[in-house]
C-alpha cells in the first residue's frame, strides 16, 4: 500500500543503523508512555456526535460550507479534501476553507455563499485565535438574517477553556471538542478534521482505519524493517549533514495539500532553539521548470522526499503522424510520461549527489490518507526526540499571538505594549516609490 525506496539517500549504511537504534529506545519510552495523538484512531473521538450531527445537518440541504480556522485548525481537513474530494463531478455542499484574512477573499466568499444554505464550522483549539475570531465575527454578522442560525453554527473548540467555548455555551451553537492534551498540528485525527470530512462524504472510518494500521506497523516492526524509523533517521542524519532544506515533492496533485499539512508538522514541531530543518514544499512535474536547476545546482544542503501515486489518464494520441520527432510520445499513457519525469529527476540529482527518498502510494483513499498522516506524525515526534526538542509546543509563535493582540488594544496586554515599543524604537529604513 504504502512503499518507502531510500535507494538514492546516499546514507552510510552503519550511520542509518546507529540512529535506528536510538529511534527504538525512543520507540520502547513511547510505548510505555504514548504521546497523546497516538491513542486517536483507536478511540475514535466523538465519532457518534459528529455522525449524527451530519444526519440532521443533512436534513438542511445545505450548499456551502465553510471552515474557519487557521494552521492546525485547517490544514488537515484540508489535505484531506483536496485528496479526496477535489476532482469529485458531485460538489455539494461547496467546502470553503478560510485559512487566512485576507479582505478581497473574504469578500468574494461572503458573495458566493448562499447565505441561508451555509453551514459555519469554527474551529480553534485554544478558541483565542484573533483571526478565526474575527472571521466568525463577521460570518455571523453577514449570516444574521438566517432564522435558525444556532443549528448551522458548529464550534470544534477546547472542553473546556477559551472565548470560543464560551461563546458556543452562551448562545447554543452545535459544539465538538479536540481532546485536552492533543495540539493543533497533531490534531488531524480528532473533530477538527474529521468532522468537516465527514460532512463531505469522505469515510472517515478508514481514515482511522489507515492510521491504526500504521500504529501496528510501527508497534510490531523493528530496525529497518519500520518504515517510521527508517523515516526519521533518515530526516535527522539529513539535518546532521547540513542537508536541512527538505524538499516534499509529491507528484501528485491531490497529495499537495498533505505537503502543505507536513510543512507545518515539520517546520512548527522542529523549528526551536536554533535548530530544525526548513521544509518546503514543490510540486511535481511543474516545478522542474521551476526549481530543479537550483535543487541540483545549487548549495548542497538539500534533501528530497518525493510522493507518488499514479492514476489511469489519457494516452497521447498520434496527432502529427508526419513529424517524426513527436514519434516517441505518442502512444504513451500520461502515466508514463510522469513516472519517466519522475525517474530522470531522480537520477540527475542521485549525479549530482542530492539525497532523495521516495514514497510510493498505491492508491490514494482514506485509507492510505489515515495511514500517512500517522507515519508522519510519528516520524516528526521520533525526530524532534533526536533533536532534543519538544515536538508539541510552539513557544514562538505563542509570542507573535500576544503582540497581535496587544497592538490591537486588548485588555490585559497593556504591558506588552511597552516591550513592542522597544522593539520598534529602532532607527526606521523605508524605501518607496
Ligand atoms: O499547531 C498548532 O498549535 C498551531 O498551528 C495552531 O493550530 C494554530 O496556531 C491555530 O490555533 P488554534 O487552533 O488554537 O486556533
Amino acid at each position: 500500500m504504502i512503499t518507502l525506496d531510500y535507494t538514492f539517500s546516499l546514507i552510510d549504511e552503519s550511520e542509518l543503523d546507529e540512529v535506528i537504534r536510538k529511534v527504538e529506545e525512543i520507540n520502547e519510552r513511547v510505548k510505555r508512555k504514548p504521546y497523546p495523538f497516538m491513542e486517536l484512531p483507536y478511540i475514535r473521538f466523538q465519532l457518534k456526535e459528529m455522525e449524527e450531527m451530519v444526519r440532521n445537518l443533512k436534513k438542511k440541504r445545505l450548499e456551502d460550507v465553510i471552515l474557519l480556522g487557521i494552521g492546525g485548525s485547517a490544514l488537515g481537513a484540508k489535505a484531506i479534501c483536496e485528496a479526496l474530494l477535489s476532482y469529485s463531478r458531485d460538489k455539494k455542499p461547496r467546502l470553503w476553507i478560510l485559512d487566512n484574512i485576507d479582505p478581497f477573499t473574504i469578500n468574494w466568499v461572503l458573495e458566493k455563499i448562499e447565505k441561508k444554505k451555509s453551514l459555519l464550522v469554527v474551529v480553534s483549539k485554544s478558541g483565542e485565535t484573533t483571526e478565526t475570531l474575527a472571521q466568525f465575527m463577521i460570518f455571523k454578522d453577514a449570516l444574521r438574517e438566517v432564522s435558525d442560525l444556532k443549528e448551522k453554527v458548529v464550534i470544534i473548540t477546547d472542553p473546556q477553556n477559551g472565548t470560543l467555548k464560551r461563546i458556543a455555551e452562551k448562545e447554543g451553537y452545535l459544539c465538538l471538542f479536540v481532546p485536552r492534551d492533543v495540539g493543533g498540528r497533531f490534531s488531524v485525527l480528532t473533530p477538527v478534521a474529521m468532522f468537516p470530512s465527514l460532512l463531505m462524504g469522505v469515510k472517515i472510518e478508514e481514515i482511522f482505519d489507515g492510521a491504526k494500521k500504521m500504529a501496528e506497523h510501527i508497534r510490531t516492526f523493528s530496525r529497518r524493517e519500520n518504515m517510521s524509523f527508517v523515516i526519521a533517521a533518515i530526516l535527522y542524519l539529513m539535518d546532521k549533514k547540513g542537508k536541512s532544506l527538505h524538499v516534499i515533492m509529491p507528484y501528485c496533485d491531490r497529495l499537495i495539500g498533505f505537503s502543505e499539512w507536513f510543512r507545518q508538522l515539520e517546520a512548527e514541531s522542529l523549528g526551536k532553539g536554533g535548530k530544525g530543518p526548513t521544509p518546503i514544499h514543490s510540486r511535481g512535474v511543474t516545478d522542474q521548470h521551476s526549481q530543479l536547476q537550483l535543487y541540483i545546482d545549487g548549495p548542497k544542503n538539500k534533501f528530497l522526499i518525493f510522493m507518488y501515486s499514479f492514476s489511469e489518464g489519457p494516452s497521447v494520441p498520434d496527432s502529427f503522424s508526419y513529424l517524426d520527432e513527436l514519434s516517441y510520445l505518442s502512444g504513451k499513457t500520461l502515466e508514463d510520461l510522469f513516472l519517466a519525469e519522475l525517474t530522470a529527476t531522480k537520477l540527475s540529482l542521485l549525479e549530482a549527489s542530492v539525497p532523495s527518498i521516495d514514497i510510493r502510494i498505491d492508491e490514494i483513499s482514506a485509507f492510505s490518507m489515515g495511514a500517512l498522516f500517522y507515519l508522519f506524525e510519528m516520524v516528526i515526534a521520533f525526530f524532534g526526540e533526536l533533536l532534543g526538542v519538544n515536538p508539541f509546543d510552539q513557544p514562538a509563535v505563542e509570542k507573535g499571538k500576544v503582540y497581535t493582540k496587544a497592538l490591537l488594544g486588548a485588555k490585559g496586554y497593556e504591558n506588552v505594549k511597552s516591550q513592542i515599543e522597544i522593539l520598534q524604537s529602532g532607527k526606521r529604513a523605508i524605501v518607496s516609490l
